[in-house]
């Protein structure tokens, strides 16, 4: 089935300088990039993001450091998206993340494994209407 998806380079990678090569592994992939810009996250976005984290005692700490650097936004599209993106990046913590996916290779624990990705399809929907706006999406 045809998706689309959205992944985060979030502020650790953003420093690390491995933005053009997490891009380049979802290209390899077979992945087309259907929108990509750098995004100033707020609060008020990271509120509704995270709303299923809000109450957990980490969502401060995850917040400032969301917004510690503009991130690159992208919205990937294609067969079967959401499932390939989640095993390129690997779980959410690095330590459990197997070697070659993005998470392992640059990431160093769940506050900084480097990428985020859409859960699910309803996720990548909210996430797209958070971010993008009809003209940045090129299907
Ligand atoms: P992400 O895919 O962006 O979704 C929620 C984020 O919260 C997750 O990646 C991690 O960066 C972070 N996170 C999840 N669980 C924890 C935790 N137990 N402690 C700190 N950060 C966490």
């Amino acid at each position: 089935m045809n998706e689309q998806t959205v992944v985060l380079i979030k502020p650790d990678g953003m420093e690390k300088h491995v933005v053009g090569e997490i891009i380049t592994r979802f290209e390899k992939a077979g992945m087309k990039l259907a929108a990509l810009k750098l995004v100033q996250l707020t609060q008020p976005i990271l509120d509704t993001w995270y709303a299923h984290h809000k109450d957990k005692p980490f969502f401060p700490e995850l917040s400032k450091q969301m917004m510690s650097t503009p991130v690159v936004a992208m919205v990937l599209e294609g067969d079967g998206v959401i499932q390939k993106v989640f095993d390129i990046c690997g779980p959410t913590d690095p330590a459990e993340a197997a070697p070659g996916t993005i998470r392992h290779d640059f990431g160093v624990d769940k506050p900084h494994n480097v990428v985020h990705r859409s859960d699910s399809a309803e996720a990548a929907a909210k996430e797209i209407g958070l971010l993008f706006a009809a003209s940045d999406l090129h299907s």
